[in-house]
């Protein structure tokens, strides 16, 4: 009964799987949303599972969603596309995984344009290890797992008044469009030097009691990370 099982479960192909079940077919994205700073390398990490007697053909990533409806309807004639294969993509994209159920991805000097849903995808032969007289090619299966992994890529901003008048406090934000994880570091920098005693898990730059010395340009980056804003001028009036 459960080489049947193995059998048909397959041919349900559009049925969307959401989660990993030891028995069942799955991809499972951990985290599913990714904020990445710009030009840095982000890691996908990705688990999948298939029933047992399986053997795995392939194994890619793709941006390509899964249509609605059955595989006949690809009426566009739209593959999923293998990002490996994409020049786009292929130098900068590093299978980490194996063929058995790791399928975690590196994508280096992410831009804006690599904003997208990402999919893992693998091809499986439908045999089972038992001698089957199944024609194996023709039923190849291509699984995956939906959704993906959401992958934002954020520049930085500095928010800050442009004047302030000698001995005010000021307050500098360093700004991004998504919310980077909690280990970011921020560091900050006046005329491109860092400010050494300024690191903090915070986005902000506290200034109190401004000096004529605090004047300058200001851009912020995150500790380990090459890219760095914009810089901002920062006057001080007496
Ligand atoms: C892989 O699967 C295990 C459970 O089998 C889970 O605990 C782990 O978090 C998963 N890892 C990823 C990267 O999804
Ligand atoms: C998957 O492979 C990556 C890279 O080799 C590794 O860092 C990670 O720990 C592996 N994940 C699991 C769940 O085995
Ligand atoms: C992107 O990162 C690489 C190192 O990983 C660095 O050499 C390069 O200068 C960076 N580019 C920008 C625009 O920050």
């Amino acid at each position: 009964m459960s080489v049947r099982m193995a059998l048909l479960l397959p041919l349900i192909f559009s049925l969307m799987i959401h989660r990993v079940s030891s028995a069942g077919w799955g991809g499972n994205y951990r985290p599913s949303h990714i904020c990445a700073l710009k030009n840095s390398s982000v890691i996908m990490s990705c688990n999948y599972t298939y029933p047992t007697g399986h053997k795995i053909k392939k194994v890619f990533w793709t941006k390509t969603p899964v249509k609605d409806g059955s595989k006949e309807s690809s009426e566009e004639g739209e593959q999923h596309k293998d990002l490996s294969e994409d020049p786009e993509y292929s130098q900068r994209l590093q299978y980490l995984g194996d063929k058995q159920n790791n399928c975690t991805i590196r994508l280096s000097h992410v831009t804006q344009k690599d904003e997208h849903m990402y999919y893992f995808r693998f091809i499986t032969d439908d045999d089972d290890d038992d001698d089957n007289d199944v024609d194996d090619d023709d039923d190849s299966q291509e699984q995956t797992s939906d959704p993906g992994v959401t992958l934002t890529v954020t520049d930085l901003q500095v928010e800050s008044p442009e004047t302030v008048r000698e001995g005010d406090s000021v307050r500098l934000t360093c700004k991004s469009s998504c919310t980077l994880t909690d280990r970011a570091t921020f560091i900050w920098f006046r005329n491109s030097q860092p400010l050494t005693e300024k690191r903090d898990r915070k986005n902000q730059l506290q200034l109190q009691s401004v000096r004529r010395e605090d004047a300058g340009r200001y851009s912020c980056g995150v500790q380990g990370h090459t890219y760095i804003s914009p810089a901002v001028q920062l006057s001080v009036t007496c």
